[in-house]
């Protein structure tokens, strides 16, 4: 058995490990619920106001138990039932240096809090944040919006302390769309003083689902064409009602699986114009899909016997996401010819082909910028872009899990490949994947 992959942290204890079975077709149905990456700031908007605020659509996830610890420590509550979540945060009262720490290294939801600690406490505290092993994922673009709004900032010993009596409105624009510094400008703009406006501001579905709770609350805020992203601050926001958006990017993972392993999956929960790029992107590839009237049951399939070689480059929204990339590349190991890929999101995003290569794929990695745009990362000499060789006959191996979406992408792997597959770390899925091992028997995945 080969030995784990390189590009992972020492492998994890042993119940998180899973041998997978390989070379069999998945084919099954499954229910996906709220997105990861839009039911935790769905939480965080209910801390900026003392009525209660329900979520419905709920996703067994472990970035929730982040923020449940969260709202509990800074003095709100929160009940579960099986299909909605009550918040109610009365008080607020600004976390401390070791709550910080522990948190912000869990995941990368609790700095999304600032604005909201400086709301409801006038201080909050900032650590450099967790996340997943793919690149820094630095917090300077929060601290940009939260300066341009008031707030002081105190360097000490790697923690970052905030001050301010009360936020203002500014006009901000971002270096980069990014989703968290939208989501914090969200957060600081609602109920700050006066007019506020974001340029450069990321508008993924995930953003424009928070934009409708914080209107359900009383917020005024409207997105212009050209992203750019307007707020008046009101003097204090009510409690909502939401059923959380679909998780596009679970959706995306199960649909690369069914093509990577010539099978059929079907997927309820999740709405086609969130997935309308890749949609076009998967049937490019030799993938095809039918799609149920109300556009919320999609059954993906391979639809040639051999797929097709494709240039993917991943963008912003409307773009092709950064977090389709691994899964989806995973697929193209098993396309008939040369496939390209550019990933101009984040900088170290390649790692998990290390692993692919280990299981027999035959992928290069450069740090050239292989796709029409000269990205951030071109001339920082980050091994930012792939070219992969298909089809390749794929092996069993032994693997260690470096973070979500490539982890999801060593499982479609593995069920690909001919013979058993170890895969260490495999917990690390249930950040973002509900009931993952569920799921992979009710779609046929051979796996214990
Ligand atoms: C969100 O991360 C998602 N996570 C990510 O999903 C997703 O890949 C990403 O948006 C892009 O769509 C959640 O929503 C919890 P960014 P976020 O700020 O907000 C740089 C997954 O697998 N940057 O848009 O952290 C950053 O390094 C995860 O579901 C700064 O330089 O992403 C990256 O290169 C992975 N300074 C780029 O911007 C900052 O202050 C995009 O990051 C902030 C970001």
């Amino acid at each position: 058995m080969t030995q784990p992959s390189t590009t992972t942290e020492p492998a994890a204890a042993a119940d998180d490990t899973m041998t997978v079975r390989g070379g069999v077709p998945v084919e099954g149905e499954l229910d996906i619920r709220g997105s990861k990456n839009a039911l935790p700031k769905a939480m965080v908007a209910a801390l900026l106001t003392e009525e209660t605020c329900r979520l419905t659509n709920i996703a067994a996830i472990r970035d929730i138990d982040v923020v449940d610890e969260l709202i509990g420590i800074a003095g709100g509550s929160v009940e579960h039932d099986p299909d909605q979540i009550r918040i109610t945060a009365h008080s607020f009262s600004a976390l401390g240096e070791d709550d910080v720490e522990r948190l912000h290294a869990a995941s990368r939801i609790p700095v999304l809090t600032t604005a909201v600690s400086l709301h409801r406490t006038g201080t909050a505290v900032v650590a450099a944040p967790g996340g997943c092993a793919i690149g820094p994922r630095p917090v300077d673009f929060h601290l940009r919006v939260l300066r341009a709004f008031g707030a002081r900032d105190d360097h000490r010993e790697g923690m970052i302390h905030l001050r301010a009596d009360r936020l203002r409105g500014a006009r901000i624009e971002l270096p980069f769309p990014s989703v968290g510094a939208t989501e914090q400008f969200l957060f600081a703009a609602v109920l700050a003083e006066g007019d506020a406006e974001l340029a450069n501001a990321a508008i993924e579905p995930e953003i424009l689902d928070l934009i409708s709770v914080l209107q359900k609350m009383g917020a005024l805020i409207s997105v212009e064409p050209n992203r750019t992203i307007r707020v008046t601050g009101v003097k204090a926001l009510g409690g909502f009602e939401h059923r959380v958006i679909g998780d596009r990017l679970e959706a995306a993972s199960w649909a690369s699986l069914a093509l990577a392993t010539g099978g059929r999956i079907t997927v309820r929960g999740v709405q086609q114009q969130d997935l309308a790029t890749f949609l076009n992107v998967y049937r490019r590839a030799g993938g095809d899909f039918t799609i149920d009237a109300a556009g919320s049951t999609i059954s993906f399939r391979r639809a040639r016997r051999m797929l097709r070689p494709l240039a993917i480059e991943t963008d912003v929204h409307p773009g092709f996401m950064t977090d389709w990339q691994s899964p989806f590349v995973t697929a193209l190991t098993q396309a008939e010819g040369v496939s390209v890929v550019h990933e101009t999101v984040y900088e170290d995003r390649l790692g998990y082909t290390d692993a692919l290569r280990s299981l027999g794929a035959q992928i290069q990695v450069f740090t050239e910028c292989l796709g029409p745009t000269r990205c951030r990362f071109g001339a920082a000499n980050h091994r930012h872009s792939a070219v992969v060789v298909g089809p390749t006959k794929l092996h069993g191996a032994e693997l260690v899990v470096p973070d979500l979406r490539a982890g999801f992408s060593y499982v479609i792997a593995a069920a690909a490949a001919e013979g058993d597959s170890v895969i260490h770390g495999v917990g690390l899925l249930e950040r973002g994947y509900a009931d993952f091992r569920t799921k992979l028997t009710a779609v046929g995945v051979d796996h214990s």
